[in-house]
């Protein structure tokens, strides 16, 4: 017991060791006994075990955890899952405030030529669809099968992300005055949106079923989700199309449509982020998932996904355009392919070495790029919130 036991202190005052003292009054008094603390309140006396709290904080797990009927985040075990939380929560933006009246004068006059028109088109028949998929899919694949508090809330975040990009494209869609069937054909009947689509979501029905987490190939089947959610269509299938509609944004075309992608792609570098952490604390609590194996059919499954992303990429832009090469945007797939795998220790597959739109990287951290872009918010950071400390990693 410690010598503190008794020490008094002025009603008001902090005690010096909170865990060991007695009021001035004598009315109230704590003192630590082994794991336990007992406070005595006048008659009534609260025993607080810590070794339920350490057993609680043992039993959380990525998967297969402690299971409890609360999103109660304390004991916190996953530090960075909640990093990455308070910078989404940072990053906060809202569609509806982005003026998009330039965008419709630009839209409305042919200020664009058609293949530029086409590059916009595509970008809200593909976007629109696919931020529903990841949405739907991080919601009953993902959050549903986490078992730690702080992971879940995380994705929660990150499912409201996506219904703020969704919100986007429908304010792209109302502002430009745009066919919604035609937007809705795309998604249907242009194969390579198709096939993208359907390569992600195969496996996923199963998922969402409910399986035993507790074999091998179930714990494969989810970290390969994961993996197939986070690392290949967010992170790589997303950002081509991401950087033909900001390339058009730094020719000063649509630059209302530009300002949201900015924001969107930022918001989706804290999604592969997280879902390259959950992957990592998912593989070092249960190794028998890491098998040379299931490291080879992740290394095949993101190959596919890139053959499918070259496709989609050579129907939005057929041909080179002012400020676009085509084979850039190639390149870019495979580096951002390359980077996915290398980011969970995986062997890459393409070796590019640079990337050919370093600028796109720079965008998504705003603070870089104050005067890069004519729109009039670009900072659009929370108040009160604090610049990532280690920016690279959340790329
Ligand atoms: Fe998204
Ligand atoms: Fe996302």
């Amino acid at each position: 017991m410690s010598s503190a036991l008794l020490a008094t202190f002025e009603p008001d005052a902090t005690p010096a060791d909170p865990l060991n003292f007695t009021s001035a009054q004598g009315d109230v008094s704590a003192r630590e006994v082994g794991d336990v603390v007992v406070y005595q309140f006048r008659n009534k006396t609260f025993r607080l075990d810590k070794t339920k709290a350490r057993e609680r904080l043992a039993g959380k797990k990525v998967i297969n955890g402690h299971r409890s009927a609360e999103l109660n985040v304390l004991p916190l075990k996953y530090h960075e899952a909640y990093r990455i939380y308070k910078q989404m929560k940072a990053n906060h933006w809202e569609p509806d405030v982005i003026d998009m009246s330039k965008d419709a004068h630009q839209w409305n006059t042919n200020a664009l030529s058609a293949k530029e028109r086409w590059i916009i088109e595509m970008s809200i028949g593909y976007f629109s669809a696919a931020e529903g998929i990841v949405g739907d899919s991080v919601l009953h694949v993902i959050e549903d099968n986490l078992t730690a508090a702080e992971l879940k809330h995380a994705s929660l975040r990150h499912i409201a992300e996506e219904s703020i990009h969704m919100d986007s494209l429908l304010h792209i869609i109302g502002s430009l005055n745009i066919d919604l069937d035609e937007v809705t054909a795309k998604f249907q009947d242009i194969p390579s949106i198709f096939k993208k689509n359907a390569f992600i979501t195969k496996h996923m029905p199963a998922l969402k079923m409910g399986i035993d987490l507790t074999q091998t190939v179930n714990k494969q089947a989810f970290a390969k989700a994961l993996f197939a959610i986070t690392q290949v269509m967010e992170g790589t299938q997303f950002y081509a199309l991401f950087a033909m509609v900001l390339s058009l944004h730094r020719q000063n075309k649509m630059t209302g449509i530009g300002q949201m992608f900015q924001y969107t792609l930022r918001d989706e570098s804290n999604h592969i982020a997280l879902g390259r952490y959950i992957l990592t604390e998912l593989i070092n609590e249960n190794p028998d998932i890491w098998t040379n194996e299931f490291r080879l059919e992740l290394c095949e499954f993101m190959r596919e996904g890139v053959e499918l992303e070259k496709e989609f990429v050579s129907d939005c832009l057929p041909e080179d355009i002012v400020g676009m090469r085509q084979q850039e945007f190639l390149d870019f797939v495979e580096f951002n392919a390359d980077r996915r795998l290398q980011g969970l220790g995986l062997p890459t597959l393409y070796k590019v070495r640079n990337n050919p739109f370093q600028w796109l990287d720079e965008v998504i951290f705003l603070k870089k790029e104050k005067n890069f872009f004519e729109t009039r918010v670009t900072e659009y950071q929370t108040s009160g919130s604090v610049q990532n400390s280690n920016e690279e990693d959340l790329i």
